[in-house]
């Protein structure tokens, strides 16, 4: 089609090749054209987090982000990091401390405490709500998100021992 440009990408593991509107942003594209919607848009303007996707290992603002800007990259969304079972346990950590309520922020909260968490080590309450602090949340006020990102650093560095 006229004034589209072709880009191929892996997307959670599946090669993906489309032809899209320049001005298309990365979070419509999962969203409206592959039909991801675990990905959700808020302010559309960077600020919420809601959009939050990982493109060649790194979150990004998939709101802030062009579609084209992607050719070649690998992306990963929460229905692929879920699938994986990457993040089991920070789910089933969010689940037992409530750190949900309505579900909107957290495919992006899970994917921004999984990057911190990778980093490895036990990261202090202060740490983590630095590090969450660019996705939002209208329901839980934190605490318990907080609590779950922390208890599941405490079993993985515990796990990590127990394997030396
Ligand atoms: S929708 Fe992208 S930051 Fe809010
Ligand atoms: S659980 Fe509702 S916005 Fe976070």
């Amino acid at each position: 089609m006229s004034g589209t440009v072709d880009i191929r990408l892996i997307v959670n593991g599946e090669a993906v090749a489309e032809s899209i509107e320049p001005r298309l942003t990365l979070v419509d594209f999962l969203r409206e054209t592959l039909g991801l919607t675990g990905t959700h848009v808020g302010c559309e303007h960077g600020v919420c987090g809601a959009c939050t996707v990982r493109v060649n290992d790194m979150i990004v603002r998939g709101c802030l982000t062009l579609a084209v800007q992607c050719d070649g990259t690998r992306i990963e969304t929460i229905e692929g990091i879920s699938d994986a079972g990457d993040i089991a346990d920070l789910q089933d950590a969010f689940r037992r401390r409530n750190a949900l309520q309505c579900g909107f922020c957290t495919p992006a909260m899970l994917l921004a405490a999984q990057e911190l968490l990778a980093r490895g080590g036990v990261p202090n309450r202060d740490m983590i709500r630095e590090y969450i602090s660019g996705n939002y949340c209208r329901c839980t006020g934190y605490q318990a998100i907080v609590d779950a990102v922390e208890s599941v650093a405490e079993e993985r560095a515990s796990n990590l021992r127990a394997k030396r």
